[in-house]
């Protein structure tokens, strides 16, 4: 449909799967994961993200990220690479370290050349730099931003396009998803100065961890997707869940179905939304009740493995457009 490529969904090792309710739990979960008809994509929530990828100075390791890549290849889904440059989950000694900016730059460079260039011809895109924005759409203070300023943006992407010229890259970002929030209007503001300042970047991520109770309108996120597509970039609905404040209830569980949905009608409308994908499909293996506890039930499949209604909430509204 329109520019739509995949529907997918995202996924930890099984380590990282700690909250398996039952034992079978596992063998039904990647039933479910595998099944082609299901998802035509994926992502690995955790596994390539700098804590795992380089735990020491120039230390490498890919087993995590390994496992969700090589599942991909295996059930011949795409692979979104998630997340090169990130405050959050950095390893320790990024944090520790007294940079100057010549020694960050040079940690960025030997990160990314690294990280890219194992990855290579495998990533359909790459989240290059995530979450660099406060929710006022001023710059974040990170690690990254207090020691190199916006020269550390241009340089991880400029570095990615030269690792891995076929990847798409992308600025990924939660709360990007209205179209007159001030924290969108930062997200615009960041893809035209990379833009200025020569560098490719090809796409805006909206991660759209979103709220049953209160989310934003199918022409909202239209318009949102369709003001960053006016720069010259595709969109992406990136880690897309929808929590239920618990407990669950009928009407919950339409308002939830409801945003869905209007997440699937927005990218099928905008032909620069390249596809969507849901930040894990199984309730348990969800980060939602431990970031917000209280909250939950935001994915598609219940904790007993019956579906959501806004399973085929999406169904039928992919059939109608
Ligand atoms: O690896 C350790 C393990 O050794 C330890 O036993 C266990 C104890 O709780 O923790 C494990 O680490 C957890 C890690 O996930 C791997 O499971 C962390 O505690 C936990 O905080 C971490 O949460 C992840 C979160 O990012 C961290 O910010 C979530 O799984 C992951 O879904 C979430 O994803 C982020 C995106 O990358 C960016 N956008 C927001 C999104 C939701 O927070």
């Amino acid at each position: 449909k329109a520019g739509l490529l995949y529907f997918g969904a995202a996924t930890d090792t099984p380590g990282f799967r700690e909250r398996a309710p039952y034992p079978q739990s596992y063998a039904q979960y990647d039933a479910i994961l595998e099944d082609p008809e299901e998802f035509g994509q994926t992502t690995p929530t955790n596994g390539q993200k700098w804590l795992f990828v380089e735990p020491q100075p120039g230390l490498f390791n890919f087993t995590e990220g390994d496992y969700v890549a090589n599942l991909a290849n295996r059930t011949e889904k795409i692979l979104r690479c998630h997340a090169l440059v990130w405050h959050s989950q950095l390893a320790p000694w990024v944090e520790t370290t007294q940079w100057t900016p010549e020694t960050l730059t040079e940690a960025i460079e030997r990160h990314i050349r690294e990280v890219a260039g194992y990855y290579k011809g495998r990533c359909y895109a790459w989240d290059v730099v995530n979450e660099a924005l406060d929710e006022d759409g001023t710059y974040r203070k990170s690690v990254f931003y207090n020691v190199l300023g916006e020269e550390y943006l241009k340089l991880a992407f400029r570095v990615a396009a030269e690792v891995d010229p076929e990847a798409k890259l992308y600025y990924n970002d939660y709360g990007i998803e209205r179209p007159a929030s001030v924290k969108t209007a930062g997200a615009k503001r960041l893809v035209k100065m990379l833009q200025d300042a020569g560098v490719r970047i090809d796409g805006v991520g909206m991660q759209a961890h979103l709220h049953a109770d209160n989310h934003p309108s199918e022409e909202d996120l239209i318009a949102t997707s369709k003001g960053y597509a006016e720069l010259g970039v595709e969109v992406a609905f990136t880690e897309l869940d929808v929590r239920i404040k618990l407990p669950v209830d009928e009407q919950k569980l339409k308002w939830q179905s409801d945003c869905y949905e209007k997440v699937v009608g927005a990218c099928v409308r905008v032909k620069a939304c390249v596809g969507i994908t849901v930040w894990d499909f199984y309730d348990p293996f969800s980060w939602v009740p431990d970031v917000f506890p209280g909250n939950g039930a935001s994915l598609l499949w219940f904790e007993n493995f019956e579906k959501h209604p806004a399973y085929d909430g999406m169904v039928r509204k992919f059939s109608e457009l």
